[in-house]
């Protein structure tokens, strides 16, 4: 059975870089469990000279296989390992051509640095590994996806779906975020003379101001944009657990998010403190200008079914957290809560890693019951 080598990209960030290959390997497996249907298996870290490879066998890869496994976080290279003589059959490299998604210049996503960014292979590898768990077995490849981030700062994640050429949403509260991004992208968009429209208006509820949000259609040519088939961008400005009155519910194929660590970063309920005697809510560092400060946790407990409810029946969401402020069934428990079905098991359960001393970051997904399977022939001929 021939036997293929994914060299992973190097990663701006070291300590992210040390756990990468293992990180890869279970994104890919997710991958060949869902829509690959099993087509590709024996997952491991292969040694290739000093490198560490991520290895696979597969019978063969047809091009929609090619296509999923070129989207992967941090792909530099693919190679099927091929030829030379026993005892070592495999050790010439014949490369394979990726055929990635990305439609802009990566500046997109690098451009921006800011203290408490996701690292930006991190939030591919988020943002895939939740696509690929949707229910219908579609790949990053097949279709345009609407991606929401209901704490999206200043969007690692809408900038990584624009790249992909899907429609993203973003809500934050961070008014420093939001100005942050919303110039970023629109001094970008016009640096790179894309055609677009873009917008920042006031949201009005009962004659009053609860923030501000940001729009933007982004299009190839200026019929696509008068057409309706640009790419869309919207961010509000506005707390999280008003999500339903921003989204449509039913309306969002994936949510994606890095919660906050409850560390460096709060999250904030403005007028409600924590109640001390619940240990969930102890959050390391917390002092006595934070009392106002909610854990991650009580957020997520509470934001969980607000944002569940804007999925599509089959949708799913991808949610990162620090398993310093709750461990990995507390996260799983807060989903199941919430009435969706939480996924776990085989490359879901190998995506733990240190980001640093006070951040052990983890990923749980889950989707909303329901939805059609698709057919992924079907799929990808769209
Ligand atoms: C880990 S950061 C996300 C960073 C983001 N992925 C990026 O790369 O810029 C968590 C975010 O949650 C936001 N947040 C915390 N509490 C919130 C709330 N109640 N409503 C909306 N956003 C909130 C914070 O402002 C912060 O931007």
């Amino acid at each position: 059975m021939p036997r293929y080598a994914i060299l992973p990209a190097p990663s701006a960030n070291r300590v992210y870089a040390a756990g990468a290959p293992a990180m890869v390997a279970a994104e890919l497996t997710v991958l060949a469990e869902g829509p690959l249907g099993g087509r590709i298996g024996e997952i491991g870290i292969d040694r290739i000279g000093d490198l560490d490879a991520i290895g696979f066998t597969a019978a063969d890869l047809d091009a929609r296989d090619l296509a999923a496994l070129s989207n992967l976080s941090a792909l530099s290279a693919l190679f099927e390992r091929v030829g030379g003589a026993t005892p070592e059959p495999r050790d010439l490299l014949r490369p394979l051509v990726p055929t990635r998604l990305d439609r802009y210049d990566d500046d997109l996503i690098s451009i921006l640095k800011y203290p408490g960014k996701t690292n930006e292979q991190f939030t591919k590898l988020l943002l895939n590994v939740t696509v690929w768990s949707a229910t219908g077995g579609a790949t990053t490849a097949d279709r345009r996806w609407t991606v929401l981030d209901p704490m999206c700062g200043r969007g690692t994640t809408l900038n990584q779906a624009l790249m992909y050429g899907w429609n993203a949403v973003g809500i934050d509260l961070d008014t420093k975020d939001f100005d942050a991004y919303t110039s970023f992208l629109s001094t970008w968009l016009k640096d790179k003379r894309l055609r677009h429209a873009a917008d920042t208006t006031r949201i009005r509820r009962d004659g009053a101001v609860l923030g501000r949000r940001f729009d933007a259609h982004i299009a190839a040519t200026k019929e696509d944009l008068k057409s309706g088939n640009a790419q869309s961008v919207s961010y509000f400005n506005v707390d999280t657990l008003r999500s339903g009155e921003m989204v449509r519910a039913g309306s969002v194929d994936v949510i994606v998010t890095d919660a906050p660590y409850g560390v460096r970063h709060g999250s904030t309920i403005p007028g409600r403190g924590p109640d001390r005697a619940d240990p969930e809510r102890a959050v390391a560092g917390r002092s006595g200008a934070d009392r106002l400060r909610r854990s991650p946790t009580e957020l997520l407990r509470e934001a969980v079914p607000i944002w569940a409810r804007l999925l599509r029946p089959g949708g799913a969401i991808g949610i990162s957290w620090n398993t310093r402020v709750a461990p990995r069934p507390v996260a799983l428990g807060i989903l199941a809560d919430a009435g969706l079905e939480p996924l776990d098991g085989p490359g879901y359960d190998g995506l733990c890693h240190r980001v640093d001393r006070t951040i052990v970051r983890d990923v749980v997904v889950a989707r909303r019951p329901g939805g059609v399977a698709s057919d992924p022939d079907e799929l990808a001929k769209r």
